[in-house]
């Protein structure tokens, strides 16, 4: 019930929009934002910057309890802190986009950024009445009983697009990461990217950031009074 406050749940592959949606709707509505992605990534950089090889599953797997890794809610100002040190900028790099998907195939990470991700959300939820949370299994696997779940995509040529709007580079490139960086995501063995029958399939390709974010508000507002 509203009183419990409203998980928004959504997932979906790289460039389909989640963060703009995301934070939209958390700063329209005044709930709390996760980008679980960026815990994620805020992994793979620590383990690069102890030159911990992300190929060799088990050294990433001793490591994963190691960082101590805190996220903002703020879905004006999502900060990310490793071991106190803000990385913001640090893990949207090539480097870290390049390994990222090997370190979190492997288990004892997601099983341990799972578990914060369950306490952020449970504060999301007492504290400010909700929380918008994106990822690739938070529909399936985080949060399967939220109130609102959503399955955002595009075409790959529209989410190649964004991206290298986003940071620069070549489209094609770009393209290329990203069908790369899917196929591993949806592929692997613990908790893959899936589309299940109970989220809500939102296709953006050609649609603007507004009409995404007013849809998926339509769907919170209804939910607010009973989920
Ligand atoms: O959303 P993003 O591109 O910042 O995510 C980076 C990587 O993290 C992505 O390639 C897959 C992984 N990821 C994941 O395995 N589970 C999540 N809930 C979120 C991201």
């Amino acid at each position: 019930g509203s009183a419990e406050g409203t998980v928004v749940a959504i997932d979906g592959p790289s460039g389909s929009g989640k963060s703009s949606t995301a934070r939209g709707v958390a700063s329209a509505r005044g709930l709390w934002y996760l980008d679980t992605g960026a815990m994620y990534r805020a992994m793979t950089w620590w383990m690069q910057h102890h030159r911990i090889d992300v190929d060799d599953a088990a050294a990433v797997a001793e490591a994963a309890g190691r960082p101590d890794i805190t996220m903002g809610t703020d879905p004006a100002d999502p900060t990310v802190r490793v071991d106190g040190r803000d990385v913001a900028r640090e893990i949207r790099t090539r480097e870290v986009t390049a390994q990222v998907s090997a370190v979190s195939a492997v288990p004892a990470v997601r099983n341990r950024l799972v578990a914060e991700q369950r306490e952020v959300i449970a504060r999301g939820r007492r504290r400010a009445g909700g929380i918008v949370v994106e990822g690739r299994d938070i529909t399936t696997v985080v949060a399967p009983d939220a109130a609102v779940k959503i399955y955002l995509t595009a075409s790959a040529a529209a989410r190649a697009d964004r991206r290298s709007g986003e940071l620069g580079g070549d489209v094609g490139a770009v393209q290329a990461d990203l069908v790369r960086r899917d196929r591993i995501d949806s592929s692997r063995e613990d908790s893959p990217l899936t589309q299940t029958a109970d989220a809500l399939e939102l296709e953006t390709t050609g649609l603007g950031l507004d009409d995404v974010v007013a849809i998926v508000l339509e769907l919170v507002d209804r939910a607010g009074g009973s989920g």
